[in-house]
């Protein structure tokens, strides 16, 4: 019942990109993908190793190249974890892609989301892009609880006319 309404709300056609170095912003991408019926598009970058990747994390606006379907749309989904302070290859995707609105759904292990929140919202500030920032709690209890978290998030891209 409710997803016919979130499908209402929600255009249509909105892509779903996401970036995921260990699949819990994938697998969170897929599962709105499901709902929404559509297919998610990766956004991909360098096979780092962990340690690398957690330097890079902690230099604000840092951007690292990644690869992605083109993106047409004004408005999207983006899935992605929670780095430090910063994910490269999300914000080079950020600064690179012409997008205007965005809901972006983060997964984290549960610390320092407000930080991270703060920093995108500045980021897409400077990118002129309007932004809406949902997180989800990877280590809080089963998958139950995380896809009720999902379908709290779809509801609230429900009630979003404008982000
Ligand atoms: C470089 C790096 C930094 C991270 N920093 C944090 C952090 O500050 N807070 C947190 O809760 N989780 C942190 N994590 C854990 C990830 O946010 C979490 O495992 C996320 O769900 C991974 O998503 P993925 O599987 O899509 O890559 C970090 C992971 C990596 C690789």
């Amino acid at each position: 019942m409710l997803l016919s309404q979130e499908r209402k709300s929600l255009k249509m056609d909105v892509p779903i990109y996401f970036f995921s170095r260990t699949g819990n912003s994938k697998k969170v991408a897929f599962l709105l993908a499901k709902k929404l019926k559509t297919e998610p598009k990766e956004i991909q970058s360098y096979k780092f190793p962990y340690f690398l990747w957690l330097i890079l994390s902690f230099i604000p606006f840092l951007p690292v190249k990644s690869n992605f379907p083109e993106v047409k749309a004004e408005e999207i989904v983006l899935c992605f974890p929670k780095w430090t302070f910063n994910c490269p290859p999300v914000t080079y995707f950020l600064i690179k892609c012409p997008c205007k609105r965005l809901t972006m759904i983060i997964t984290y292990k549960g610390w320092g989301k407000n930080h991270y929140e703060k920093f995108y919202k500045f980021l897409c500030l400077i990118l002129r892009k309007q932004v809406k920032i949902h997180f989800i709690n990877i280590k809080k209890g089963s998958h139950g609880r995380r896809s009720q978290r999902l379908q709290q998030i779809l509801h609230s891209l429900s009630c979003q006319s404008t982000f």
